[in-house]
């Protein structure tokens, strides 16, 4: 395949800007963050590994907006503050010098419910009271004024975002977020105007073009559907409703209720035993008992994995849709990616896992049309996330990479 003609490695032009080819690292936690948020230097040496390879663009791991939108994991960065700017500048500014194609955007975030206030240090907040099965954190149902704080949150997160020389700002409004708790009829019971699924998400998209300047590139991230009843016919109206303003959407599937339908595959149980703070504490000798109660949860709603698992569902979006729709989830060949693309209206393809294992992936793709991923979804990394060290593959480096073999 010669890249001149590799669709995969073809420009995307979109509204306010064009990539330089099809594929995208899609957001990932890397756990850079220091306490406050600010990134640490090794963020930078990431993402120009990944650009130098050829990624054409990577989307930051979720960025909160405010302290009181922090989601759980300790090592999360933000861009709450002014003072987080400068560091901001120094990690796209080394990327872009090694890689000047590269298009960097950053991942907006409002955890919402999502959380725990131990965490944030503030009471935890979502569009009504309903909690989280997964986090049982009593839920303070947000008043208008403080719908319209976060709005504006926002808004100066993405305008720091500008300064620092991100080529744009894709909103997390999937996974159960804050943004998808108002667009989710199962958390979004209010009797005001903001029962209106997509006000918030208009409002939000509406304030960071009115802080950024309108041809500030804008795109979202949206759950397809969840296992509480939002439907693909949910997201596709929702999507039309707010198309206008965005670049371009990402489709992925599911909440935090459900994290393994989000990402699909292993439920490495004792790793979540050691890192993740709500079992941490579980004494070792009641592990078993948890780990069945649990294993039964889990596997009564679990979505097995197969490749390219929301496909279909992007696709259906793109054909009913204006906006160019990217999809996520379970891309794990060559010639996976290259069909969503040719076949399935897809303007671009985004991976994560495959990320992890192998950085370089994207300079694979160019020579080797029987690229397999080796990541096996075991998962570690999601677990992981838990933890206080930054995110990598437990595999990474004992593989035999790209033989051509069955996943
Ligand atoms: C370690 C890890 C961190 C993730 N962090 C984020 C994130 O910060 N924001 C987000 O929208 N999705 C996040 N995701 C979900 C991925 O972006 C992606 O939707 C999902 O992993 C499916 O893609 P894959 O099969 O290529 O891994 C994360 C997934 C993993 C495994």
């Amino acid at each position: 395949m010669t890249t001149q003609n590799d669709i995969l490695f073809a420009p995307l032009p979109l509204r306010n800007l064009t990539l330089p080819n099809r594929l995208v690292r899609s957001a990932t936690y890397e756990g850079f963050g220091l306490p406050d948020g600010t990134p640490r230097a090794e963020l930078a040496d990431l993402y120009t590994r990944l650009a130098v390879a050829g990624t054409g663009t990577l989307i930051s791991g979720f960025c909160f907006v405010s302290q009181e939108g922090r989601a759980m994991q300790p090592g999360q960065c933000g861009c709450d503050t002014d003072t987080k700017i400068g560091a901001w500048r120094t990690v796209v500014s080394q990327v872009k010098a090694a890689a000047p194609e590269v298009k960097l955007l950053m991942q907006l975030a409002h955890a919402g419910r999502q959380t725990r206030r131990a965490a944030t240090g503030h009471p935890v907040v979502g569009a009504t009271a309903r909690r989280c099965r997964f986090f049982r954190e009593k839920v303070q149902p947000l008043t208008i004024g403080g719908i319209e704080r976060i709005v504006g949150e926002f808004a100066a997160a993405a305008r720091r975002a500008q300064q620092a020389g991100f080529d744009g700002v894709q909103l997390h409004a999937a996974h159960g977020y804050l943004i998808h708790q108002f667009l989710s009829p199962y958390t979004n019971t209010r009797r005001d105007a903001w029962g209106e699924g997509t006000r918030l998400l208009t409002a939000v998209i509406q304030a960071v073009k009115a802080s950024c300047g309108g041809s500030f590139p804008v795109f979202a991230k949206f759950s397809a559907a969840d296992d509480r009843g939002l439907t693909v016919d949910d997201t596709i109206r929702q999507i039309r409703s707010v198309e206008a303003d965005l670049d371009a959407v990402e489709i992925s599937y599911g909440t935090m209720e459900f994290a393994l339908n989000i990402i699909r595959g292993g439920c490495p149980l004792e790793r979540v035993f050691d890192v993740n703070p709500l079992l941490r504490p579980v004494p070792r000798i009641l592990r078993g008992l948890f780990r069945r109660l649990l294993l039964s949860e889990i596997l009564k709603r679990q979505i097995p994995f197969e490749e390219n698992y929301n496909l279909l569902s992007a696709a259906r979006i793109a054909r009913q849709t204006q906006v160019p729709v990217f999809a996520v989830g379970g891309f794990r060949r060559a010639a996976s990616l290259r069909t969503a693309l040719a076949d399935h209206h897809l303007a671009a393809v985004a991976l994560c896992r495959p990320f992890l294992i192998e950085p370089d992936l994207a300079r694979q793709l160019r020579v080797n049309d029987a690229w397999v991923s080796p990541c096996n979804n075991c998962n570690i990394c999601t677990v992981s996330c838990d933890a206080p060290q930054p995110v990598g593959c437990a595999r990474k480096g004992q593989e035999p990479n790209h033989e051509h073999r069955p996943l």
